[in-house]
C-alpha cells in the first residue's frame, strides 16, 4: 500500500497545500494549517469518457411555495424567511455562550408541537439538557433528544421512512466521520460530516439546523466552506454582557438576507423583542453631548440605536480610535470628510464610537448621525433629545438619499420624535414627499456636510482649539 499521503488544509478558507506554511496563500490567515491526511487522490479529469446529456427547461413551473414548518417564536420565523424549509440546512453561528443552544432547544420545543423534532446534542450530555430544558419550563414538549457525535450512528438513525422534520444538529464541530483521519472540528470533518448531514435532508425532506462556533474573528469557525453548503446561514450575536441577542440572516435562499431578530435573555431563556427601538432607546439619557439617534433600518424592520461619540484630547502620538457596533473604515471616512468639508478637524484627538445596546450597523445611512454624534461631542452641545439622523455621506461631502425614508420616518413619530435630519428628498420620486409629511415630523433636509452642524446644534458652531 501507497503511504498516505498528508496534506495541510488552512482551518479558515479549506484550502490545501502540500507544505506547511506559516501563512495561507488563499486567504492570507497566520498559523492557519493543520495537517489531515489526504482524503481522497486529486480528480483526474474527465479521462475521455463521455456523460450524458443534460436537458433544458424553461424558467416558467408549476413549482409552489415550499410549505414551511413555523415554530411560533415570530423573530426565528421570520429571520428564516417564513419558517423552516423541509429538505433545507440552516447553519446558525455564534460564539460561545451566547444562547445558540437555548434558541433551538426553544425552536424546536415549539416546532414539536406540531411536527417531529430530533435534537441531537454532542457537546453536552442529557442530564445537561433536561436540565435547561427544565429550567426554560420546556421540559413537557415531544423532542426526541439524543447525543451522538458519530454521523455514520446518525444517519443510519435518520435514514428511516418513519417521517423526521426538523433535525438539530449542536454542534457540527463536534461531529465526525469514522472513516475521515483527522480530528473532528477540522475542516475536513466539519465538510464532510456536513455534507453527509445535508445529503441526508435533501434526500428524507428533513429541515437541517446545524449549530457552528465561531471564531473571533467573527467566522464561522475554520470552514467559511460550510457557508457556501447550507441554504440559509444565520449569526446569533449579542455581547455576553449585555441580555440583548440579535440572530441574523446573512444568506438565505428562501428568503431575504439581512433580516433580524432580537432577543432578550433572561433567567426563563430567550425572550422575543418585538420592538426592538423600544429596547435600544429604554437607557437613553436626556440632552447629552455626542449621542445622536439613528433612524435605521434591518431587514424588513426600522430600527432606531442612539449612536454615541466621545472625543478628547489624546496624550498618545496617534489618537485612539475605537469603535463598537459600526465600521473602523467608515468612521475614518466619516472623519476625513468632516475635516475636508466641514472644517473639523478631529485628527488630534481620541474618538470613540459606540452603538448602544451591542447592535452592529452596517447601513452607509448611519453616515450621517455619526457625524452629527461627532459634532456634538466636539462642541460639547446635546443635539435636542427628539430629534432622529440619518443619510449616507459621499466623500464630496454629498448627503445622499437612502432607502425607505418614510419607514424609518414613521417608526421615529411612533416613539415621540419631532424632528428629523435627513437627506434631501427627490421629487422625481412620486409620492414620497407627501408620505414624509404624513409623518408629522419636522424635517430638515441638508445637501452638504457642511450644513449639519447648524441643523444640528442649536447654536452655530464655534471653531474651537480643541487638542
Ligand atoms: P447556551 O445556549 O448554552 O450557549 P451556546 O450554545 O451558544 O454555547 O447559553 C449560554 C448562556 O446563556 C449561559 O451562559 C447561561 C445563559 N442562560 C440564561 O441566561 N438563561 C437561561 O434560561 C439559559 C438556559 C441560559
Ligand atoms: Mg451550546
Amino acid at each position: 500500500m501507497a503511504k498516505a499521503k498528508s496534506s495541510y488544509v488552512c482551518q479558515e478558507c479549506g484550502a490545501t497545500h502540500s507544505k506547511w506554511m506559516g501563512r495561507c496563500d488563499a486567504c492570507g490567515a497566520w498559523n492557519s494549517l493543520t495537517e489531515e491526511a489526504a482524503s481522497e487522490s486529486a480528480p483526474k479529469g474527465l479521462g475521455g469518457k463521455r456523460g450524458k446529456k443534460i436537458n433544458f427547461v424553461g424558467l416558467e413551473g408549476s413549482e409552489k411555495d415550499p410549505p414551511r414548518r413555523v415554530s411560533g417564536i415570530e423573530e426565528f420565523d421570520r429571520v428564516t424567511g417564513g419558517g423552516l424549509v423541509p429538505g433545507s440546512a440552516v447553519l446558525i453561528g455564534g460564539e460561545p455562550g451566547i444562547g445558540k443552544s437555548t434558541l433551538l432547544m426553544q425552536a424546536t420545543a415549539k416546532l414539536a408541537e406540531s411536527s417531529k423534532t430530533v435534537y441531537i446534542s454532542g457537546e453536552e450530555a442529557i442530564a445537561q439538557l433536561r436540565l435547561r430544558a427544565r429550567r426554560l419550563d420546556l421540559d413537557k414538549a415531544p423532542v426526541a433528544l439524543a447525543t451522538a457525535t458519530n454521523v455514520r450512528d446518525i444517519v443510519s438513525t435518520l435514514d428511516t421512512p418513519d417521517h423526521i422534520d426538523v433535525v438539530v444538529i449542536d454542534s457540527i464541530q463536534t461531529m465526525y466521520l469514522d472513516n475521515l483521519e483527522s480530528a473532528p472540528g477540522t475542516v475536513s470533518q466539519v465538510r464532510a460530516s456536513a455534507q453527509e448531514l445535508i445529503r441526508l435532508a435533501k434526500r428524507r425532506g428533513f429541515a437541517l439546523l446545524l449549530v457552528g462556533h465561531v471564531t473571533k474573528e467573527g467566522t464561522i469557525a475554520g470552514p467559511r466552506v460550510l457557508e457556501h453548503m447550507v441554504d440559509t446561514v444565520l449569526h446569533f450575536e449579542g455581547e455576553r454582557s449585555h441580555q440583548f441577542r440579535i440572530l441574523r440572516a446573512v444568506k438565505n435562499r428562501f428568503g431575504p438576507a439581512d433580516e433580524i431578530g432580537v432577543f432578550e435573555m433572561s433567567d426563563a431563556g430567550l425572550v422575543e423583542v418585538s420592538n426592538p427601538s423600544e429596547l435600544f432607546l429604554a437607557d437613553r439619557e436626556g440632552d447629552v453631548s455626542g449621542a445622536a439617534v439613528f433612524a435605521g433600518i434591518e431587514g424588513s424592520r426600522p430600527v432606531l440605536v442612539e449612536i454615541q461619540a466621545l472625543v478628547a484630547p489624546s496624550a498618545l502620538a496617534t489618537p485612539r480610535r475605537a469603535v463598537i457596533g459600526w465600521d473602523t473604515n467608515r468612521l475614518a471616512m466619516v472623519m476625513a470628510v468632516l475635516d475636508a468639508r466641514a472644517d473639523l478637524a478631529l485628527g488630534p484627538l481620541d474618538v470613540y464610537l459606540n452603538v448602544a445596546g451591542g447592535l452592529k450597523i452596517s447601513e452607509p445611512a448611519a453616515d450621517l448621525a455619526v457625524a452629527a454624534a461627532l459634532l456634538s461631542s466636539q462642541s460639547g452641545e446635546a443635539i435636542h433629545g427628539a430629534t432622529v439622523v440619518f443619510g449616507e455621506i459621499g466623500l464630496s461631502g454629498e448627503i445622499r438619499p437612502v432607502s425607505r425614508i418614510d419607514a424609518r420616518l414613521k417608526e421615529a413619530a411612533k416613539l415621540g420624535f419631532t424632528r428629523a435630519i435627513i437627506p434631501r428628498i427627490r421629487t422625481s420620486k412620486s409620492g414620497s414627499k407627501s408620505a414624509v409629511n404624513a409623518t408629522g415630523l419636522d424635517i430638515v433636509e441638508i445637501a452638504h456636510i457642511r450644513d449639519l452642524a447648524q441643523a444640528v446644534l442649536p447654536k452655530p458652531r464655534q471653531k474651537q482649539a480643541l487638542g
